[in-house]
């Protein structure tokens, strides 16, 4: 059962190279709360508060990159980029600062049959729900990791330590890796495998052009994939509707239903 908790910051630091750059800007959150509700799964969300009072117009909905349970530390991390008001305001926390947090939420990402390897496609910050699912399956994926440029990519090498199988990294303009988007690769990557095409699953998270791209991909190659989709949130528990897609199977609440959907279901407007 997901609950309000309140938590120590205990890390609030850069991640990435060069942190300045314009829309690249990106911190490691490491929260250390009174109580850790239940463990969480791949691809579920905490909605944070990104100041230190109950504002609930300040809470912003951030995946669960890393968690620990009370023997390990209890420590909850998450990974999250400067967009607007909230995160600008959550860089500004420091170390001992409390905030308050309400988790977990969603229903995270399905497990696969054991004898599938599923391919993991991650855009930009969207490492931060999917490292997870990466290392639940121990490793035993293909990971595509795309970006705009290499500013953006995060957590390179832990991925690098992680990922069993194939691991690309791409640019859109090839500052780092493969160059061309995401959807490139993949397209690449599956020619190149043709056996993987039918036996497959994609999991997905990225921006939202991204995910339609890849959801259009798997659809047209007959590939089951499941999408986290994105979509700016205010009560985070199914009250307000604020965060309604609209699905196949009417609308739906990506803060309850979702955050993660079958990438059919999806009606893209
Ligand atoms: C389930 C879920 C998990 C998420 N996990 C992460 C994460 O791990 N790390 C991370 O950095 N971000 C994550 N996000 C996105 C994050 O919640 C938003 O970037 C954040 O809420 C922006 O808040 P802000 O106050 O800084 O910006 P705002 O001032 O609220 O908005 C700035 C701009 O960003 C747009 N925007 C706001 N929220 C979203 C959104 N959810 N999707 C697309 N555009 C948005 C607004 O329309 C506006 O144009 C996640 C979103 C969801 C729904
Ligand atoms: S954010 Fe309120 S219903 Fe989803």
């Amino acid at each position: 059962m997901s609950k309000y908790i309140r938590a120590k910051i205990t890390e609030n630091t850069p991640v990435n190279k060069d942190h300045t750059l314009l829309g690249c800007e990106s911190y490691r959150l490491v929260l250390s709360p009174d109580d850790i509700p239940q463990r969480s799964l791949p691809g579920q969300f905490y909605m944070i508060g990104t100041d230190s009072s109950y504002d609930p117009l300040l809470k912003r909905p951030f995946s669960i990159f890393r968690e620990t349970s009370s023997a390990e530390g209890g420590e909850l991390q998450f990974l999250y980029r400067i967009k607007g008001k909230g995160t600008k305001l959550l860089k500004e926390m420091r170390k001992g600062e409390t905030v308050n947090v309400l988790g977990p939420l969603g229903n995270g990402y399905p497990m696969p049959d054991k004898n599938l390897t599923p391919v993991l496609i991650a855009g930009g910050i969207g490492i931060a729900s999917l490292f997870p699912l990466a290392e639940k399956l121990s490793g035993n994926i293909h990971f595509l990791y795309g970006a705009r440029t290499k500013n953006e990519l995060l957590m390179l090498n832990e991925l690098k330590g992680l990922v069993k199988k194939e691991l690309i990294i791409s640019t859109d303009d090839g500052s780092e890796g493969e160059k061309g988007t995401v959807v490139d690769v993949l397209n690449r990557f599956l020619t190149l495998n043709p056996q993987l095409s039918t036996l497959n699953l994609l999991y997905s998270c990225g921006p939202s052009p991204m995910l339609e791209a890849v959801s259009k991909f798997a659809a047209e190659k007959g590939i089951k994939c499941y999408i986290s989709m994105e979509e700016s949130m205010a009560c985070g528990v199914g009250a307000c509707l604020g965060c309604t897609v609209k699905t196949k199977k009417g609308y739906k609440r990506v803060c309850k239903e979702g955050p993660v959907f079958p990438s059919e279901e999806i009606v893209w407007t």
